[in-house]
């Protein structure tokens, strides 16, 4: 008798683990992939789990990988010390460079093999002079709003913000080439993390924050 039950409660066990592993494939899973419109209805509104998911994303943010392409002055920046783009190249009107230096100039829509070469994505290019997505300097609440304005942002909305964020330029970023350091969380996790910011009602961190020196190396020393 004693030795059934000990069976029976052992299955139950067991049956009971599987059932767990399953529900929770199935809920992390689809969560994982990117979504189209599963967001903000009230009721989802949760400002501190959104804050901290926003704050779960800034190491990448701040990371060289995007801030070359997302820092003050009308030219990128290269390297993890974020010195300015060598070859005197600049941002120009459309973020694609100016004259005879244009960006398509060197970088393809791929990385190009060996050190020092150039990196590419499909459509390599900086923000536009009108509307530059400058993020450096900012504090984390400061870089969040930025995100959320429509005037600054691209006209997107956080739902937008989380597709850009499947787009081959910020996807480069874990795949940077030959000598570059990949950002540093990995990718299935940022997208969770960014989907659940935008999700949870995309609040923002309170107060001022730290402002950031990481991401930035020697970055006074190269700004001119
Ligand atoms: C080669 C340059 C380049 C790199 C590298 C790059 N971006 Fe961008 N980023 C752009 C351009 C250009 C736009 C504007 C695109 C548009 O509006 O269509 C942009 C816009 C954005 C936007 C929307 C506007 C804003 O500032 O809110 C987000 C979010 C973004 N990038 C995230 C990233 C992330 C995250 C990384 C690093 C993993 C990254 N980017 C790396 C060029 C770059
Ligand atoms: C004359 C060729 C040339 C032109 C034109 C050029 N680049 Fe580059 N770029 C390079 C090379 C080469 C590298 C790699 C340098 C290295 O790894 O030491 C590079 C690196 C970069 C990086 C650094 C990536 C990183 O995170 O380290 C960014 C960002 C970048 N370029 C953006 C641009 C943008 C945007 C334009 C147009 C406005 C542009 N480049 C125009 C040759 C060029």
């Amino acid at each position: 008798m004693k030795n059934r039950k000990s069976i029976v409660s052992l299955f139950l066990v067991g049956a009971t683990y599987c059932l767990l592993s399953s529900l929770v494939l199935w809920v992390a899973v689809p969560g994982v992939e990117y979504a189209t419109a599963q967001f903000v209805h009230e009721g989802m509104r949760d400002d501190a789990g959104a804050t901290a998911a926003f704050e779960a994303i800034v190491p990448v943010l701040r990371h060289p990988r995007c801030i070359n392409c997302h820092s003050q002055g009308d030219f990128p920046r290269q390297g993890d010390d974020s010195h300015r783009h060598t070859m005197q190249v600049r941002r120009g009107p459309d973020g694609e460079g100016v004259n005879a230096v244009e960006c398509s100039t060197c970088h393809q829509g791929h990385n190009l093999v060996g050190l020092h070469m150039p990196p590419g994505a499909p459509d390599w290019h900086l923000p536009s002079a009108a509307m530059p997505m400058i993020w450096e300097g900012l504090t984390d609440r400061q870089l969040c709003e930025l995100f959320k304005d429509p005037q600054r942002n691209g006209h997107r909305t956080p739902e937008q913000i989380v597709e850009h964020m499947h787009t081959p330029l910020v996807l480069w970023g874990w795949s940077p080439g030959d000598g570059r350091t990949p950002v540093p969380i990995p990718q299935h996790e940022f997208f969770a993390k960014v989907q659940e910011w935008a999700e949870k009602g995309a609040a923002c961190p309170l107060g001022q924050g730290p402002q950031h020196p990481q991401g930035f190396g020697s970055y006074s020393d190269h700004f001119p």
